[in-house]
């Protein structure tokens, strides 16, 4: 099924790139997800052929009979990684095989033909490559990088698709929050749940987005940037935000995080974070975390700070949380000194600042 040894990527560079000046005014205030480069990478997958016709070209929009089955089903699969200008000029990613074996883990969630790492990996590294003057010269620019692929079969029936699309787009990015590093404000969804056991949730598809944004449409109302979920089952243990994990910082040195039940995305930044925390010498503690322990805890000062994370938001602090029940407010209500601390720990080791002891770091050119 994952055939795809010796890919061949046929390469052809847009006749009509934006102008420099063009580029330059853009990636002064390049925002999140608005802004894109020149070029995309596709491959296709047919059953029995494999993958096939790969290539790196202009950017442009894609032609789709109305059929395809990703329209009706939505089979669909995505990632988000970042490509760093490091501090002596060369770019890098961070940790990107596990950006290519979560995007194989979603796969097979969703009864879709996994991409082998080497393909993955070949198809980021040359569309960089080619992009490599979109990095946005900002503190905290990144070149965001969206790989992606959904069932591009003509046919209603309902079953797994026989063809795929892969597609790897690219994004010049600043801070997801438009408060920057400051803290946030999030809305707990007591209605509304994002993932169930035996669901989707550890998957990073489509889907799972979509099922969240009545719940983020009522945090935007509420003047939240963002929503939590709490699981299914119970309503009472916190499960992570519409597109981060979540993490709560104890007065005696403990670091809890929720468990990956299989109803939250496995995150790479909380992956990291662990293991930064560890060596802080903190405590880390995986394990289910209620709303309303998060409350009792925050108002009698046991709990001190609580963050976000994940590859577009960093480590973000949080500062508020809203709900049906009332606010209440962590610490101070602005960002807290080990948020801080990791938060920079980590982008030092993104951005080539400190010695990158884990070997997480993967330079390009
Ligand atoms: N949880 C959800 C729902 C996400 O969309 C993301 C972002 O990708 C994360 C967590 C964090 O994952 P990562 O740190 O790998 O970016
Ligand atoms: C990412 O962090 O890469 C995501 O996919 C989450 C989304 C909020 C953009």
């Amino acid at each position: 099924m994952a055939r795809a040894e010796n890919l061949e990527f046929l390469i052809e560079k847009s006749d009509s790139p934006t102008s420099v000046e063009a580029r330059q005014a853009q990636l002064a205030d390049p925002g999140f997800g608005t802004l894109f480069t020149d070029h995309m990478v596709m491959i296709k997958y047919r059953e029995g052929q494999g993958w096939h016709d790969a290539r790196l070209q202009k950017r442009e929009p894609i032609a789709m009979d109305p059929a395809s089955s990703v329209l009706h089903y939505a089979q669909e699969i995505f990632e988000g990684m970042k490509a760093y200008r490091l501090a002596d000029g060369t770019t890098a990613l961070f940790r990107p095989e596990e950006n290519a074996r979560r995007f194989q883990a979603s796969a097979r969630r969703m009864a879709m033909p996994e991409l082998p790492v080497s393909t993955f990996m070949q198809s980021i590294e040359l569309l960089v490559d080619v992009e490599r003057d979109w990095f946005p010269p900002v503190d905290g620019g990144s070149l965001y990088l969206r790989p992606f692929m959904f069932a591009s079969e003509v046919f209603l029936g309902v079953r797994p698709a026989k063809e795929y699309l892969y597609m790897v787009i690219a994004s010049p990015a600043g801070a997801y929050f438009k408060s920057g590093a400051s803290a946030v404000s999030i809305w707990v969804s007591t209605d509304y749940s994002r993932a169930a056991t035996g669901g989707t949730g550890a998957a990073k598809c489509g889907g799972n987005y979509a099922a969240s944004l009545v719940a983020q449409a009522e945090a935007i109302e509420r003047d939240c940037d963002q929503v939590v979920f709490l699981d299914a089952a119970e309503h009472r243990w916190v499960e992570e935000l519409g597109g981060m994990n979540v993490f709560f910082v104890m007065d005696d040195g403990r670091l809890i995080t929720p468990p990956l039940s299989g109803t939250i995305l496995p995150g790479i930044t909380r992956e990291s974070i662990m293991m930064l925390a560890r060596e802080e010498g903190l405590t880390v503690e995986e394990r289910p975390y209620a709303i309303d322990q998060w409350e009792a805890d925050a108002n009698s000062g046991k709990l001190i700070e609580s963050f976000a994370c994940g590859t577009a938001a960093v480590v973000t602090p949080i500062g508020t949380v809203k709900s049906e029940k009332g606010d209440f407010t962590i610490g101070s209500g602005g960002p807290g000194q080990l948020t801080g601390k990791l938060r920079a720990r980590l982008a030092d080791i993104q951005r080539g600042v400190v010695e990158d002891k884990h070997g997480w770091v993967k330079r390009l050119f």
